[in-house]
């Protein structure tokens, strides 16, 4: 038996008995004629004491070993005189009789404490010596947590966890493809899946009535710190149900994972917004509502008084910060270079202070007389002590604009709170989406989403105005989640596929199975996917999604620890009859 109890577990209930554990040497001290040593497995820490006095020989094997050599010991629980209360091992120690060294360490290339001295790619290239930090640990077990909760309460519903497969063929959520040749299909290819949409829907048609799956998703697009290219889904997709059977469902769902796993409890039912909405006030279709700071359409306030950049302007917008009317030109300088950055690129940004003694004071005085100020202040509703900031340009350029700037204006009051969850179902998204370099449609979910009926009549006439019935869970301005009520009917989903551009030829080539299927009876269905990894960082309160993965890949795509993606052999590419070739520089 390599141990009788964890290195979790032992209190001074267990004082006097003899014990065995196993686990890696985190810390050693010598004290005189004591050595002391931090023995640490998965469960926690516990105090390991060997003395000079009574066992000079097991006293000098303690003091030669290394950090994270893997040791057993067996020993006696002694009540500890000088007590960690911190830890819940902290009243006892072992005093050790035995030792044995079973695996000895190199020095590890940093220190496996909470705050680490490695890097990020030192650290992922030794990713299995990070994970031995309690920081990171804890992050897998949470989202351990998380998956049993999902998976007991969608179990409950009837929900049925189904696997689908990962050599398939092209999915259609619009990032590019990972492929995989097949060798015994000489210059054919498998896609692997950007998610499971249309199995899960043939599933339906299947009669499963309600599927779920905990599923890796694949898709080589840019990334960034919620971005992995192959992530995590809970997947789900249920018949018979309208938009508000979905939306009650899986707000039962969150609820329960915040309620179970964070001990939160959402006060009210989930509020809902439309796209429009959220456009129009945050600038953005995930809005952040844990604070206000709500951008307001100034277009028609501030028009016809000679300022040229306001006059020759499509859309004025703007947001009023609390309590930043002393701000320094310093700082509204700054402000002024984080809107311009290309990734934002606004022209600029224009201020108007609301001092105290309720006097305004503007970076455009010269156009705007002090009454014509009192109205914006009013329009924004700004009090004494208040700053607005005001941008100007074309109209979906500028709100986002306004929206990253008010988000950083929320980052800079410290109004983003990371343990205020605030919940929010945005609805009614339009169908398509222009894309102006290609001239045509694409779909802003994804080719399987019903129109709304009432909006069925421009489907024919005006498809830019169709509105879907297609919805996302945002949390505090992550998109945690999003899904639709699809299209069972195939003549409306041929329309779809006309409106996307795509002749015949191409919907044989790429649908035929679903458009054959929905020859045979498809019930109505919809559903809904949740980034389980965006979710879990939620939860656990980072920023990156990177932290609750074992094995992540970093921003090029890679896995510096399997040196992966790398080239394949000479031989593999014979069998697979393929030809690299290598871009001239
Ligand atoms: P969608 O493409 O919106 O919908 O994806 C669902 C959710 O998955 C998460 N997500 C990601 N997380 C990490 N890295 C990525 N690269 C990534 N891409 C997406 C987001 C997102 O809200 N089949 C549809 C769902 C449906 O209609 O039922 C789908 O995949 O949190």
């Amino acid at each position: 038996m390599y141990r009788t109890h964890t290195c979790g577990e032992l209190n001074l209930a267990k004082k006097g008995t003899k014990v065995t554990l196993s686990g890696w040497v985190h810390r050693s001290r010598d004290l005189g004629g004591m050595t002391f040593i931090d023995l640490r497995d998965r469960y926690g820490l516990t105090q390991l004491v060997f003395n000079m006095d009574t066992n000079a020989e097991l006293c000098k094997q303690a003091r030669s070993l290394g950090r994270e050599f893997v040791i057993q010991v067996t020993g006696i629980v002694t009540e500890r005189s000088n007590k960690n209360l911190k830890i819940s091992t902290g009243e006892i120690e072992i005093i050790v009789d035995e030792l044995t060294i079973l695996s000895s360490s190199v020095t590890p290339p940093f220190t496996l404490e909470e705050k680490s001295d490695g890097g990020d790619d030192l650290r992922m290239k030794y990713r299995y010596l990070d994970l031995r930090r309690e920081v990171v640990r804890k992050n897998l077990e949470l989202r351990h947590r998380m998956a049993m909760e999902t998976r007991n309460y969608l179990s409950s519903l009837n929900f049925l966890e189904i696997e689908t497969p990962v050599l398939v063929n092209s999915t259609p959520e619009g990032a590019r493809d990972f492929v995989v040749p097949s060798r015994m299909n000489p210059g054919e290819f498998y896609a692997l899946p950007q998610s499971p949409q249309t199995l899960k829907q043939l599933l339906m048609v299947a009669g499963m009535d309600r599927y779920f799956q905990i599923v890796k998703c694949f898709r080589d697009e840019d990334l960034r710190a919620d971005r992995q290219p192959e992530f995590t889904q809970i997947d789900c997709e249920m018949a018979f149900v309208d938009r508000d059977d979905i939306l009650d469902t899986f707000a039962g769902l969150i609820s329960h994972l915040f309620k179970s796993v964070k001990g939160v409890d959402f006060e009210q039912n989930i509020p809902r917004m439309t796209f429009n909405e959220a456009m129009e006030r945050y600038g953005c279709d995930k809005p952040d509502i844990r604070f206000g700071m709500e951008i307001s359409d100034m277009t028609e306030l501030v028009k016809g008084k000679s300022f040229v950049v306001f006059d020759s302007a499509d859309y004025i917008g703007g947001i009023c910060a609390s309590g930043c009317a002393e701000y320094t030109r310093k700082q509204t300088d700054e402000l002024t270079a984080f809107v311009q950055k290309p990734q934002i690129g606004a022209k600029g940004l224009i201020y108007a202070k609301v001092n105290a003694d309720g006097s305004i004071k503007s970076s455009v005085d010269k156009f705007y007389s002090e009454e014509d100020l009192k109205k914006w202040a009013e329009l924004l509703q700004a009090k004494a002590g208040d700053m607005i900031f005001v941008m100007a340009g074309p109209k979906k350029q500028t709100l986002n604009a306004l929206n990253e700037l008010r988000l950083e204006m929320g980052n800079r009051l410290g109004l983003r709170d990371k343990n205020i969850f605030r919940p929010l179902w945005v609805i009614d998204f339009p169908l398509l989406e222009w894309d102006e370099e290609s001239k045509r449609f694409y779909a802003m979910h994804h080719p399987f989403t019903s129109p709304m009926d009432e909006d069925m009549e421009y489907f024919t006439t005006d498809p830019g105005k169709v509105r879907a019935k297609a919805y996302d869970m945002v949390i505090n301005g992550v998109e945690v989640g999003g899904g639709s009520i699809r299209i069972h009917n195939s003549d409306v989903q041929k329309l779809m596929f006309k409106n996307l551009g795509m002749g015949e030829e191409e919907v044989k080539r790429k649908f035929s199975f679903i458009m054959d299927a929905f020859r045979y009876g498809a019930p109505p269905h919809g559903g809904i996917a949740f980034g389980f990894d965006r979710l879990a960082a939620m939860f656990a309160g980072l920023d990156s999604i990177r932290d609750v993965i074992a094995f992540p890949k970093n921003n090029a795509g890679k896995d510096v620890m399997l040196d992966t993606p790398g080239p394949i052999s000479q031989e593999q590419l014979d069998e697979l009859q393929i030809k690299t070739i290598k871009k001239q520089a």
